[in-house]
This record gives structure tokens, C-alpha cells and sequence, in this order.
């Protein structure tokens, strides 16, 4: 199955994929997570991305599209992936559509758009803790480690997203709306978009997402 996982800044997206894609069996690939490993490396990408993600604006589509594209041609990804942050703006969508093409792939199978309000991303992403070593989310309220500022995971240490400040918080929500809000209608005249409520707890939201997915084999 071909995955793409739709929605604001802290609608759970990177929660979710998690638990879909190992239902799934197929790798989960998230941009933020590529974008900010190669931050704290100090890479040529991590430093030409850490401004835009800073500010809470868009990497340029060419430097994420070839990030994508590299990725998508190893071979974990031959029969299937789940996407987490890309495509973000509709010339992203058009490149995948074509990248699955050259890899000779059918389109993307579904597009699962997480439906939160703006209120409540705000109460996710100021409680959200991120793994250092293994990228697994927790929140300080909703979905707490047993023991604070440590992944029950691998015993990681946890941290604050730099742009999990609320200001720049409500500007993602705006970049959002500018630039990633049409993709919900690009793909649902491709009939492959399912929203979902993704309020509740986190096992209910998980529980929803793959109910809506066992209807597509
Ligand atoms: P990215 O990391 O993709 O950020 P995002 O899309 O803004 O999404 P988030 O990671 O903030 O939220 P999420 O939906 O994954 O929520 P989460 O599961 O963590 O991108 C960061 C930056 O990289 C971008 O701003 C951009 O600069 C750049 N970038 C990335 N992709 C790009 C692209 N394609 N093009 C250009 N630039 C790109 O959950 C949030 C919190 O809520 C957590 O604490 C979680 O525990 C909690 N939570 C989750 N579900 C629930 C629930 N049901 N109830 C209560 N709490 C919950």
C-alpha cells in the first residue's frame, strides 16, 4: 500500500504512522524526522533546511523532492510506503505522481487526512516531548513516559521542538492553510482522499485509521 498521511502540524501524524505503517508492513518515511536528523548532524541539508523549519516555513520543493525521490528508490519501498509530511504543496503531489511512475508503481492508493481544529493542535504541540535517539512522540498530558523527559522506548532522552513555540506554531498553521490545505481536494477529485477525526484518545484515532484502511485492502 502507498500511504499518504495528510493534516496540520499536530493533528498526530508522526504518532499515527507509527502504529499504521507497522500494521501495514511498510516503512514509514517522515520528512521532518529526514529534515531534522540531518540538523543535528550538521549536514549540507540539515543546514540549508534548519531556517525554513525554524521560522515554521516550507523547505523549497527542490530540495525536499530530491531528498523524496532518493528515498523512495531504495528498495524497503518496492511495495509500499507510508508518507508523513510529503507532499506538502501541489507541485510536491505532481513529483510524487510521477516519481511512482518512473519507479513503475501505481499512484498513491490513499490519502488519510487527519481533521483536527487549531485549538487543539496548539494544547498537542506545546505538551509535545520528542525521542533524541528513536524520534518516538510523547505529550506531557496525553501520552506521558513513565518517567519524565525519558523514552520508555530505548531510555532516550527527551526534547522540545524548537518550533513548537507557540507563535511559530500559529504561523505553521497558516503556511498550512496557504500551501497545504488545496491537497485535500487534489487528491479527492483523484477519489483516493478518507478523512478522519483524528480527536480522542490516541489508540481510538489508530483504531479509526485502520478500520478506514482495511477498505482498501
Ligand atoms: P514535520 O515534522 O512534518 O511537522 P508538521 O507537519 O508540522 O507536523 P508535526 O510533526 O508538528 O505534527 P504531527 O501531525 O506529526 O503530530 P504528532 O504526532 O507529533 O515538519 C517540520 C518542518 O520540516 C516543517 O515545518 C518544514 O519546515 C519541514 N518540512 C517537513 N516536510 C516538508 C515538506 N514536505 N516540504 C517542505 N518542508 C517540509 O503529535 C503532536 C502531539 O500531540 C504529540 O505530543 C502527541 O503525543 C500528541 N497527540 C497525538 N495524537 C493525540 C491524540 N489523539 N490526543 C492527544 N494528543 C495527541
Amino acid at each position: 500500500m502507498r500511504l499518504v498521511l495528510l493534516g496540520p502540524p499536530g493533528a498526530g501524524k508522526g504518532t499515527q504512522a507509527q502504529f499504521v505503517a507497522a500494521e501495514r508492513r511498510v516503512p514509514k518515511i517522515s520528512t521532518g524526522d529526514i529534515f531534522r536528523a540531518n540538523v543535528s548532524r550538521g549536514t549540507e541539508l540539515g543546514v540549508a533546511a534548519k531556517k525554513y523549519m525554524d521560522a515554521g516555513d516550507l523547505v523549497p520543493d527542490e530540495v525536499t523532492i530530491e531528498m523524496v525521490r532518493d528515498r523512495l528508490g531504495e528498495e524497503d519501498c518496492a511495495h509500499g510506503f507510508l508518507l508523513d509530511g510529503f507532499p506538502r504543496t501541489v507541485p510536491q503531489a505532481e513529483v510524487l505522481g510521477e516519481i511512482l511512475t518512473e519507479h513503475g508503481h501505481p499512484p498513491v492508493d490513499v490519502v488519510l487526512e487527519l481533521v483536527v481544529d487549531d485549538d487543539e493542535v496548539v494544547r498537542r504541540l506545546s505538551g509535545r516531548r520528542t525521542c533524541r535517539t528513536c524520534n518516538r512522540v510523547w505529550h506531557v498530558d496525553f501520552d506521558p513516559p513513565e518517567v519524565d523527559n525519558v523514552c520508555d522506548v530505548d531510555r532516550g532522552e527527551l526534547y522540545q521542538r524548537d518550533d513548537d513555540r507557540e507563535e511559530v506554531v500559529r504561523h505553521r498553521l497558516d503556511v498550512y492553510a496557504e500551501q497545504t490545505a488545496p491537497l485535500v481536494a487534489y487528491y479527492a477529485q483523484r477519489g483516493v482522499l478518507v478523512g478522519l477525526d483524528a480527536t480522542g484518545p490516541v489508540d481510538d484515532v489508530t483504531l479509526r485509521a485502520i478500520d478506514a484502511l482495511r477498505r482498501f485492502a
